[in-house]
C-alpha cells in the first residue's frame, strides 16, 4: 500500500495498464473489472522477423518510440482525458529487463505526476485470469492452463490471487516448442499461428511424434524431446509434406496438453477448466478442449482470441481486481524478470 497518496476509492474505477514484457507494445483503459474502454495493441513482429526471435535490444528501443502514441490513442479511443484515470498499472514481470523497465517507468510516472495510486502486475496472472475477462461469476475455483511462449504452467485457482502451481514444463515452453520447431520447418517467427493454419490441410496420423511425460503420473510437461524428433525426422520430409508434419506435431503438442489438464481437473476435483497464452489461440487446441470438457462434463472457459497472445486489456482487468481489494503497490516495487506466479 502506498500511504504517500491521498487515495480515494472510486467504484467502479477506471485504470489505465501497460504491457511491455516482450515484443509487443500494449496499452488498455479499463472501468470496473470488465469494461474494456480501449485496447491498443502494436506488434513488433515485422521488426524481429529477420532475427527468427526476439531482440531485447529491438523491443525495448521500440517500446520507447511506440509507448506516448499509443497512450495518447488509448485515451482518444475512450474518451476519457488523462486526469479522469484513477490509477495507472503496469507489467513488472516476467520478461525482458529493458522492456519491462520501459513500461514500469511509465506507468510509475504518471501515477507520480498525477498523484494516483500505481499497480505491479504480474504478466503470468495476466494470463492466467483472462478467460475470467467478462465472466458473470468472476473468478472461479478452477484448474488453469497457462500456455505462452515463455511458460506452461497448470494452477489451481481457489480465488484472486490464491494460486497453486501444480505442473510446468521441464525444457521448452510449449509456444517455444511451435517457434523452435517452426524455424525447422524454415517458417517466418512466430510460427505458431503459421503451424495451425497449414495443419489444417494436413494429416495428423501421418508422423507418430513422442508424447513425452503424458504417463509420467504427475502434471509436468516436456517438449524438447519432440523437437528432437521433429529435426530427427528432417530428411524425411519433402516440401509436399509440411501440411502433415505441422499437424502431426501440433497433435502431439495438444495431445499432452488437454490430456494432463483433463487429469489435473479430475485430481483436484474441478469441475471448470480456464486455458490462457498466445497457445490458447491454437484452432485444434481450442477443438479438442471443447471435446474433451463436454465427454468429462467440466466446464471450459477459453480466453477470447482477442486476450490469448500478449495484451494490456488482461493486465488492466487484473489490476482492476487488485484496485477494487485496495491492494495498491508502493513505489518501490520494481521489475522483475524473473518474478514467478507464486
Ligand atoms: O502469450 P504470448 O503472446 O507471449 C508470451 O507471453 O510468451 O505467446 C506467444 C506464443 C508464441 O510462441 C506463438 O508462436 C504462440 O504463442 N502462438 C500460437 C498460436 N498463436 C500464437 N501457437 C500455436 N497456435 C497458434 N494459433
Ligand atoms: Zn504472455
Amino acid at each position: 500500500m502506498n500511504h504517500n497518496l491521498p487515495i480515494t476509492i472510486p467504484h467502479p474505477p477506471t485504470i489505465l495498464a501497460i504491457e511491455t514484457s516482450c515484443d509487443e507494445t500494449a496499452v488498455a483503459i479499463i472501468a470496473g473489472e470488465d469494461k474494456l474502454l480501449a485496447g491498443e495493441v502494436a506488434s513488433q513482429i515485422a521488426l524481429h522477423q529477420p532475427y527468427g526471435g526476439v531482440v531485447p535490444e529491438v523491443a525495448s528501443r521500440n517500446h520507447l518510440t511506440q509507448l506516448k502514441p499509443l497512450i495518447d490513442r488509448a485515451l482518444n479511443t475512450s474518451g476519457i482525458s488523462i486526469e479522469e484515470i484513477d490509477a495507472f498499472a503496469a507489467t513488472t514481470g516476467p520478461g525482458l529487463a529493458t522492456s519491462l523497465m520501459l513500461g514500469a517507468s511509465a506507468a510509475k510516472g504518471l501515477s507520480i505526476g498525477l498523484q494516483k495510486p500505481w499497480l505491479a502486475i504480474n504478466h503470468l496472472e495476466g494470463h492466467l485470469l483472462s478467460p475470467f475477462f467478462g465472466n458473470e461469476n468472476g473468478v472461479e475455483p478452477c484448474v488453469a492452463l497457462v500456455v505462452s511462449g515463455g511458460h506452461t504452467l497448470l494452477v489451481v485457482i481457489e480465488e484472486v490471487g490464491s494460486y497453486r502451481v501444480i505442473g510446468q514444463t521441464r525444457d521448452d515452453a510449449a509456444g517455444e516448442a511451435f517457434d523452435k520447431v517452426g524455424k525447422l520447418l524454415r517458417l517466418p517467427y512466430p510460427a505458431g499461428p503459421r503451424i495451425d493454419r497449414l495443419a489444417r490441410e494436413g494429416d495428423r496420423t501421418r508422423f507418430n511424434f513422442p508424447r513425452s511425460m503424458l504417463h509420467s503420473g504427475d502434471f509436468h510437461f516436456s517438449f524438447s524431446g519432440l523437437k528432437t524428433a521433429v529435426r530427427t525426422m528432417l530428411p524425411k520430409f519433402d516440401d509436399d509434406s509440411l501440411p502433415d508434419v505441422c499437424a502431426s506435431f501440433q497433435e502431439a503438442v495438444v495431445d499432452v496438453l488437454v490430456q494432463k489438464t483433463i487429469a489435473a481437473a479430475k485430481a483436484e476435483h474441478r469441475r471448470l477448466i480456464a486455458v490462457s497464452g498466445g497457445v490458447s489461440c491454437n484452432s485444434r487446441l481450442r477443438e479438442r478442449f471443447r471435446q474433451a470438457c463436454d465427454e468429462n462434463g467440466i466446464r471450459l472457459l477459453l480466453a477470447a482470441p482477442e486476450l490469448c497472445t500478449d495484451n494490456a486489456a488482461m493486465i488492466a482487468h487484473v489490476a482492476a481486481r487488485r484496485f477494487v481489494r485496495g491492494q495498491f503497490s508502493p513505489l518501490e516495487t520494481d521489475i522483475d524478470p524473473n518474478l514467478r506466479l507464486v
